[in-house]
């Protein structure tokens, strides 16, 4: 892990002083979403793909690497909140958006930012398996290594990195920071 250099990374002013480390940079983002894209790719060749990117969190994500599978594939999202602070979620998960598609013939891939207790997901994961698609899979695009309270089944793994709270990339403190292009600590008096 190096340390924030704003010149290096453009840092947009607003962010400058609330930042810790620079966790994961741009570019390393954009190259491991390249590799999972080719390997979902040739996985998935010949099967009817439907990505469920969750909202808010994945929306970059979800842009980006439905751009790196060369298959024809269907999009569809769904919002989940969960109760809990602003730190951390409580497992308890109310569905705010539902998905639109029908999942019948489907085989379904759920695009998820970051799995920290997993609750969220292992949520998600029974609740559209009880749609019976074809098959679940998740592609995760972070992982609070050790931080997981349920066994859990993930296909996809970007990276996996500390149990720190994260911003940036589609991350977001109290809905702000999600439009910073790399991935960054949060500073302590910022929480
Ligand atoms: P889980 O249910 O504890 O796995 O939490 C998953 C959700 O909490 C994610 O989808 C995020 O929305 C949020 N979350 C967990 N860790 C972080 C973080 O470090 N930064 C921003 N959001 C986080
Ligand atoms: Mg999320």
């Amino acid at each position: 892990m190096s340390v924030v250099n704003s010149k290096e990374h453009h840092i947009p002013p607003f962010a400058q002083d609330k930042l810790g480390k620079l966790v994961i940079d741009e570019n390393t983002l954009a190259q491991k979403i390249k590799d999972l894209g080719q390997e979902i790719t040739q996985d998935y060749l010949g099967r009817k793909i439907l990505l469920v990117g969750v909202l808010k969190g994945a929306a970059y994500f979800m842009s980006d690497i439905s751009r790196e599978i060369k298959l024809p594939l269907q999009m569809d999202y769904m919002a989940v909140s969960s109760y809990g602070t602003a730190t951390k979620s409580s497992g308890v998960v109310r569905i705010v958006k539902d998905l639109d598609l029908d999942l019948s013939d489907k085989h379904v891939l759920i695009i998820e930012d970051i799995v920290d207790s997993g609750l969220t997901l292992s949520y998600l994961q029974k609740y559209l398996h009880a749609k019976h698609p074809l098959s679940v899979e998740t592609c995760c695009l972070f992982l609070k290594t050790g931080n997981q309270k349920v066994d859990l089944d993930i296909k996809y793994i970007g990276f996996e990195i500390g149990q720190e709270f994260v911003v940036g990339y589609g991350l977001d403190y109290n809905e702000i920071y999600r439009n910073l292009n790399s991935l960054y600590q949060l500073n302590q008096d910022q929480m």
